[in-house]
């Protein structure tokens, strides 16, 4: 039997390689004996692609469906796969995230999705507040579902629309942390993201892809890509580079990276 890429969200197999279809079902069927939880199989059939980051799934096997729950850390998310960005591999940048948050902070999640970053942080800081804005509609009605599900009302506060408009209005110099987890707006988002940030101080969440066969990502390539951001060449700003990890490799040279900025106001200094 052919060996294919896969993930599983939920109840849900996606098989991210294509080949024909006689192989196709033989790993479906082999995979939903092997693990008996599994009730639908999906073929991707596109990247994950535009501005929402959806993906075009195909049925194989199972039941017809690509709504499921997926479980992650005590949490649970309810997502349409093919509506909604969802990636179980991001969970453990999202518990990284949420164990760095300290009580009673004001965060500002610019991409929010279905929720999984701030439902995290929400549920290990009752005092944090977590503005989660999110442009994709049927994304943002699954936020509101998942807010309500895992019981964080109060601390995370859905916006539907798009960030680089409601930021500016909203929340200019009014938070102590950003989360900019979209890497295909990653350098248009950092200024605001900055703007965004109490006296100009603060801690930035930010992820990037870039290209690179180096093992490990070098900080000189990251501050030379933030001096290339005319934001932060005219202005001098201080900042320090506190985290730097490897998500994932997108490709065979491309590298998805986290990378947390904190940020100084120069009164401070
Ligand atoms: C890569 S996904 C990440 C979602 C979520 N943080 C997660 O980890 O599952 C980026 C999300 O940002 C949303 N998005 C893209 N551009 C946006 C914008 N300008 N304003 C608000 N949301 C946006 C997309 O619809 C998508 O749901």
């Amino acid at each position: 039997m052919k060996d294919l890429v896969f993930e599983i969200i939920g109840d849900i197999l996606i098989i991210r390689e294509d080949t024909d279809e006689i192989s196709l079902k033989e790993f479906a069927e082999e995979k939903i004996q092997k693990h008996p939880f599994i009730k639908s199989v999906l073929l991707q059939t596109s990247k994950i692609q535009g501005q929402e980051r959806k993906r075009d799934l195909k049925y194989v096997m199972g039941e017809k469906k690509s709504e499921t729950t997926h479980k992650e850390h005590g949490n649970s998310f309810l997502v349409d796969l093919s509506e909604v960005f969802f990636s179980p591999r991001l969970s453990y940048e999202r518990q990284r995230v949420a164990d760095s948050v300290e009580k009673n902070e004001i965060i500002l999640n610019f991409f929010s999705g279905v929720g999984p970053f701030s439902i995290a942080i929400a549920s290990k800081c009752k005092s944090c507040v977590i503005h989660s804005i999110e442009i994709n509609k049927a994304a943002y009605d699954y936020l509101i579902r998942n807010i309500e599900l895992n019981k964080c009302q109060h601390e995370v506060i859905p916006y539907l629309g798009d960030a680089f408009d409601i930021v500016p209005k909203m929340f200019i110099g009014s938070v102590n942390r950003v989360l900019l987890p979209l890497p295909l707006d990653s350098d248009k988002a950092l200024p605001i993201a900055h703007q965004s940030l109490q006296n100009g101080s603060g801690i930035i969440h930010w992820q990037i892809t870039e290209k690179t066969s180096l093992k490990k990502i070098d900080k000189n390539i990251i501050n030379n890509r933030i001096k290339n951001i005319p934001y932060f060449s005219n202005n001098s700003i201080n900042y320090e580079i506190t985290e730097l990890r490897l998500i994932r490799w997108l490709g065979p040279k491309i590298a998805h990276i986290a990378v947390d900025l904190s940020f100084i106001a120069r009164e401070h200094y």
